[in-house]
């Protein structure tokens, strides 16, 4: 039912309510002025017929009073009494004691015994209203009012029978006039209901098409008329509701814009990116998931999880289990693909059962070509950063060589021939140079490494017994301390150990007066990070692009070999090392390498 029908019908009832009760109350009212009225005329004509029974028992007191009261100009008298009052239906004279009657309106009835009825005076004066409506109704009722006459010596009383039934009529008569007027004011009142509601519910049927539009798309309702102007609340409805379609258009290009934006992006991912919601059914998949699944994107539509992943598979049973219970999946290597599946929250702060499950899945051969692709990239930048130092190493020796060639070609042109000493620097100038281009050669060289399955914590563990022998001798005190229980990497296990001891006896050359060498291991993600950290002299700022350019030293005995080939080794493995110091207190270098998979 409509707002307004409900209104309506509401004011109908209580219009209803209200003429009934209204018409009630003056039924009421009349009602009992009729039976006041009655019982006023009753009492009036009963005094009347006391007078005329008097006068007449006095005008002759030498007749017995059966014959005084047989009269029949008295009887007339009585008979005229009666019908002009109406409701009075007998009149009598009866004796109190035997209930003989002496004198009736009706003359066949003197001389005969008679009933009494209920007294009428109670019925006026203290009955409800119910008790005389049931008077009114009741055909077969009749009620009396009888007073003792005053005429000794004789014991009369005069009794009027009264038959209410008679005031129905009247009654009846004005009940129809109310009737009609309670029609009458129930019709204005369905009239005035109606057209009232009609007026005071046009701006909302207005506001409803204008809300219709906005739903349908048409954001920018125009304000109507009637509302413009004005400052009431329909006209600031109006222009919420155009505010609001304004909006709404603004958030809905913002969102298409994303999903442009995104569609394009996943478009041309190599992964296949597949958006599920709370219910588990599809809401979004990129456009390389033909790759993977063999199926076109559009033929997907929104199939269930269930129905893309089925949980016979092995995809599909991780799937299920990382929705289950919420859990994210990282780079898992199933069925051949790599599989992640991470739970989307709906917004910053939402409780831990999100909206929804991103499910990615990646070719490791993809990945690896372009692994492969930033490996070069990166080692052709790790040469030219090793490679800083290696014309210095170079000029050296050629100069020495030049120098010592000048010094006998002199010696020569004066005839000294003893140029020994000079071809005896020069051979040697020959070797060192020798020296720096095969070592140079070595870094550059491509390496095939023996790769195995090492555990981290193992690995740490050999280098810290390796160091351990000489720390001792040099007062250095070693700490390990490892977080990374059960995590794996794929490494050349000697190559590894070169880079870390290369890094711990730098480590122990930083501190010639003891100190401490800390060893740490932890997991972060999918990378393993070895940190070793010392209390020695550390690293000055200046110096932080060039200790891993190979021949770099800082130190009178030193080879500049170390870090370069760490940094060498670290990159070969797909890791990165890096290092932060304070000049005073220490170093730390980190090594960072992916965990197996
Ligand atoms: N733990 C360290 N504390 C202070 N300086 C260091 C540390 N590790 C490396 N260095 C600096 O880096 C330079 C290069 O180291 P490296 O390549 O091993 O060559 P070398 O040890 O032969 O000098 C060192 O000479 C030193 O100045
Ligand atoms: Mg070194």
């Amino acid at each position: 039912m409509t707002l307004q029908a409900r209104l309506t019908l509401y004011f109908v009832l209580l219009a209803v309510l209200m003429v009934t009760t209204i018409s009630a109350i003056n039924l009421g009212n009349e009602m009992q002025a009729k039976f006041d009225d009655t019982l006023t005329r009753a009492v009036s004509f009963r005094r009347l017929a006391m007078s005329a029974v008097k006068e007449a028992l006095d005008r002759d007191r030498t007749l017995p009073i059966q014959e005084a009261l047989r009269r029949p100009a008295l009887v007339d008298y009585f008979q005229n009494i009666a019908f002009d009052s109406g409701e009075i239906e007998e009149l009598a004279v009866v004796d109190p004691d035997t209930n003989l009657i002496l004198l009736d309106t009706d003359p066949g009835a003197v001389g005969q015994e008679r009933e009494k009825f209920a007294d009428f005076e109670p019925l006026v004066k203290q009955a409800g209203w119910y008790q005389k409506l049931r008077a009114l109704r009741n055909p077969t009722g009749r009620y009396q009012l009888e007073t003792p006459l005053e005429a000794p010596p004789f014991r009369l009383s005069v009794r009027a029978v009264i038959n209410p039934g008679l005031i129905e009529d009247d009654i009846l008569r004005s009940l129809k006039q109310n009737g009609k007027v309670a029609l009458g004011a129930l019709v204005g009142a369905v009239i005035a209901t109606f057209l009232f509601s009609t007026v005071a519910f046009r701006p909302l049927g207005v506001l409803r098409r204008q809300l219709d539009l906005v739903m349908s798309g048409h954001f920018e309702p125009e304000i109507p008329a009637e509302g413009k102007p004005g400052s009431n609340e329909f006209s600031i409805m109006a222009s919420k509701v155009s505010l609001l379609g304004q909006r709404l258009r603004g958030a809905q290009f913002e969102v298409s814009d994303l999903r442009g934006n995104i569609d394009r992006l996943l478009q041309d991912l190599e992964d296949a990116v597949f958006i599920f919601n709370r219910e588990h059914r599809l809401v979004f998949v990129s456009g390389s998931v033909k790759k993977f699944l063999g199926k076109e994107r559009a033929d997907l539509g929104d199939a269930g999880m269930e129905d893309i992943f089925p949980s016979s598979t092995a995809l599909g049973l991780l799937i299920a289990h990382a929705a289950e219970t919420g859990g994210a999946v990282r780079n898992r290597r199933v069925a051949g693909v790599l599989l992640s599946v991470d739970l989307l929250a709906n917004a910053p702060g939402a409780p831990r059962d999100g909206s929804g499950f991103l499910v990615r899945l990646r070719d490791p051969e993809a990945q690896r070509k372009i692994g492969r692709e930033l490996q070069t990239a990166d080692r052709m930048a790790a040469i030219s950063r090793i490679s800083g130092g290696v014309a210095h190493e170079v000029k050296n020796p050629l100069n020495a060589m030049l120098l010592h060639v000048e010094v006998a070609r002199a010696k020569l042109s004066h005839g000294d021939t003893d140029v020994a000493p000079q071809m005896e620097i020069i051979s040697r100038e020959i070797l060192r140079l020798d020296r720096v281009v095969k070592t140079f050669l070595d870094f550059t060289r491509p390496v095939e490494l023996n790769l195995t399955q090492v555990p981290l914590p193992e690995l740490v563990g050999e280098i810290v017994d390796l160091a351990r022998p000489q720390a001792d001798a040099a007062r250095i005190r070693i700490s390990a301390h490892q977080e990374s229980e059960g995590a794996e990497v794929r490494i050349d296990r000697d190559l590894l150990k070169q880079a870390v001891l290369n890094i711990v006896v730098n480590a122990m050359q930083a501190m010639p007066d003891g100190g401490e060498l800390r060893f740490e291991s932890s997991v972060r993600e999918d990378t393993a990070e070895i940190r070793v950290g010392d209390t020695g002299a550390g690293i000055p700022p200046e110096l932080r692009d060039k200790i891993f350019r190979l021949y770099y030293t800082t130190k009178k005995d030193g080879s500049g070999i170390g870090l370069a080939m760490t940094f060498r080794i670290v990159q070969l493995h797909d890791g990165t090392i890096d290092f932060t110091s304070e000049p005073g207190k220490g170093t730390t270098f980190f090594i960072r390498l992916p965990i197996a998979v």
